[in-house]
């Protein structure tokens, strides 16, 4: 089935001037920038977003993380677009991911990974609907 899912474009990449690198990742492998926004986070969003996290002991280090500078929102769309996703960012330690994946070739640490992507249908629908209104998503 064709879906949609939130990708972000974290702090680390967007210092190092990848957005470009990594949107062609996504691109080659079928999937679709529906949107698109680069915007800077506070803390307090931040937290708002990763709320799942929110009792692991890296919550603090990944909030104040992914406000430390500008990240690139966007929404993916394509056949299977969740699980391709996953598959095209690699593992989410870039010790662990697969050769030519976007963490394999850019990440930094499991902290500075470079990228986030929803990891299921439930997920996407919710952090698609954080960032954006149906308005802002061209398929
Ligand atoms: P992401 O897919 O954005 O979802 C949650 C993030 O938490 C994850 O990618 C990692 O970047 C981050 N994370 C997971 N484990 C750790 C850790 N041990 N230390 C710091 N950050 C982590």
């Amino acid at each position: 089935a064709i879906e949609r899912t939130l990708s972000i474009i974290k702090p680390d990449a967007t210092a190092r001037n990848l957005t470009g690198k990594i949107n062609a990742k996504f691109e080659e492998a079928g999937l679709r920038i529906v949107a698109q926004k680069r915007i800077l986070l506070t803390v307090g969003q931040a937290g708002t977003f990763y709320a799942v996290h929110k009792e692991r002991p890296f919550f603090g280090e990944l909030t104040e993380f992914m406000a430390s500078g500008p990240v690139v929102v966007q929404v993916l769309e394509g056949e299977g677009a969740i699980m391709k996703n996953r598959e095209v960012m690699g593992a989410t330690n870039p010790a662990d991911a697969a050769p030519g994946t976007i963490r394999a070739e850019f990440a930094q640490s499991v902290g500075e990974n470079s990228v986030h992507g929803s990891d299921s249908p439930e997920a996407a629908a919710e952090e698609i609907a954080y960032f954006f209104s149906g308005l802002e998503l061209v398929g």
